[in-house]
This record gives C-alpha cells, sequence and structure tokens, in this order.
C-alpha cells in the first residue's frame, strides 16, 4: 500500500484532520500517528516540541508518503520548519491554511498554551488582514479532558466558559478551533455562544490545499486503489501510537464511527 497523506499529532485530535482528509479524498490512504507517549504536547516548551516534531516526521518520511499534513497546531506553530526541513515532501499546514480564508475582522483564536503564547495565529493572520483584531487564548484543561474521554465532564464547561470570556468581551465575529482536538467541543462550544459566531476548523483550508498536491502524485497502482470510497479510508489508513493502542482504538471510535487498528511504535528519542 502507497501511504499517500502523512499526518500526526501528541493524540486523538489529529483524527479531526484525518477525517476530512477522508471526506474531501476517499481514495487517498494514510498513515496517521498519535505521540500518546507524549500528549499533551501544548504545555512544553519550544525546544522539546520542535525536536519531538523532528523526530516524528523523520520516522514518517522513512515510512514512505507522499505529502505531509500538520495535524498538529502546536506543532504548526512552533516547528513547522523542522517539519519542511525533515519531510522531504509537500507540508500543508492548517495556520496559514485558515488565515488565508477569513473574512471577519474581530477574530479569536482557542488554542493549547504553546500555540498560543507563540502569536503564530496572530501574525498569519496579520499577513493578510493588518487591521484584524485577533485574541488569542490559550486553553490548558481542554486536551487532557478531551483525551480522557471527559466531554460531558462539568469542568469541561466550566474551563470553556473561563476562555470563551476574553473573546466574548472583544466581540468576536469568528472564532478559530485553534488545536485539533477542539472540533470535538462544537456542540459544547455551539452552545456557549451567540449563534452569530462563526466556528472555523482549520482542517477544512487545509484539505482544500491538498487536492493538487495529491493530484500530482497520480492514481495509486492497479490493486491498491480502494474499492469502497465510504469504509475503506479507515482501513486502509494505518493509524499508529508511541503509547497505549489499545485505549487509543478505543477513544478513536468514538470519533470515527468504527474501531480503527491501532499499531504501537517505538520512536528513536520518545521519553515519556
Ligand atoms: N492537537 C494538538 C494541537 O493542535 C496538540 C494538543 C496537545 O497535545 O496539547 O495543538
Amino acid at each position: 500500500m502507497s501511504l499517500r497523506v502523512g499526518l500526526f499529532d501528541s493524540g486523538l485530535g489529529g483524527l479531526t484532520v484525518l477525517r476530512q482528509v477522508h471526506a474531501h479524498y476517499p481514495h487517498s490512504a494514510s498513515l496517521y500517528l498519535g505521540d500518546t507517549a507524549r500528549v499533551p504536547y501544548g504545555e512544553r516548551s519550544t525546544e522539546e516540541i520542535r525536536s519531538i516534531a523532528a523526530e516524528v516526521v523523520h520516522w514518517l518520511r522513512q515510512q514512505g508518503i507522499g505529502v505531509l499534513v500538520m495535524a498538529c497546531n502546536t506543532s504548526n506553530a512552533l516547528a513547522l520548519d523542522v517539519a519542511v526541513a525533515e519531510a522531504g515532501v509537500p507540508v500543508v499546514g492548517l495556520i496559514d491554511s485558515v488565515a488565508a480564508t477569513l473574512s471577519a475582522d474581530r477574530i479569536g483564536v482557542l488554542a493549547t498554551p504553546a500555540t498560543a503564547a507563540s502569536g503564530a495565529y496572530r501574525r498569519a493572520i496579520h499577513a493578510w488582514n493588518p487591521d484584524a483584531v485577533v485574541v488569542e487564548v490559550g486553553c490548558p484543561a481542554f486536551v487532557p479532558l478531551i483525551e480522557a474521554g471527559e466531554l460531558q465532564h462539568p469542568e469541561l464547561r466550566r474551563a470553556a466558559l473561563t476562555y470563551l470570556a476574553p473573546l466574548l468581551e472583544k466581540k468576536v465575529e469568528a472564532i478559530v478551533l485553534g488545536c485539533t482536538h477542539y472540533p470535538l467541543l462544537v456542540p459544547l462550544l455551539q452552545e456557549l455562544l451567540p449563534a452569530d459566531i462563526t466556528l472555523v476548523d482549520p482542517a477544512r483550508a487545509a484539505v482544500q490545499r491538498l487536492g493538487p498536491l495529491l493530484a500530482s502524485l497520480g492514481d495509486l497502482p492497479e490493486g491498491e486503489q480502494l474499492q469502497d470510497p465510504v469504509l475503506s479510508p479507515l482501513l486502509a489508513s494505518r493509524i499508529c501510537v508511541t503509547g497505549c493502542p489499545r485505549a487509543f482504538a478505543q477513544a478513536a471510535a468514538r470519533w470515527l464511527g468504527s474501531e480503527p487498528q491501532v499499531e504501537q511504535v517505538q520512536l528513536k528519542r520518545q521519553q515519556a
């Protein structure tokens, strides 16, 4: 199997990007790495995030991918240059992809503490709209609760109210979900926000950029073509984790609709 699209994240979040890739390109196969032994990334130092990105992207390259999609905003914000240098194939980013598509002038960004502190979203949005008001909020409570499957936990709602307050105060018109775990919070966020605030998932803009790149890779060889576009992309994807594969498969089933096969891999410098 030629694995065309490589993606990685600290854990489950990047599956929201994988889901978009499958929805738009049902005939492409993918390789996903969830670095669950080191989740969360969002409270690590810049140095750690960059060194992890180098290691993970090097591993993906060794497996043979045709294009890399950054399925982790934190790595995108702090280590895009590292990923580009290691990948050896075209790299599609979330942050630059979505920044080019935003039409609102008052924009909120919910992200991990590392992404928010980096100012990467603000810079990318200002490159297109220098007058935009951009409010970036770091949300440390979200990823651990999502990874634990605690989507109904009262703490999630309390945290969301706290993180949304500065965005509402600045009267934002759109909120970018600047962490790939956050699309899973859409029902909660919609409940807490006025209906006229648009929630933006950067993966939608990123997958638009993927089309021409996949086309340039050409068709999969005959015999490797996916037969059933609805079911096959998931079955044809290789999903790997650095932590416990069983826990990941069970948690992923809630998002993907069926339990994927998950394999455990050991990266060279991986430490918990
Ligand atoms: N899902 C990732 C992101 O988009 C990383 C979250 C984390 O591990 O803190 O930033």
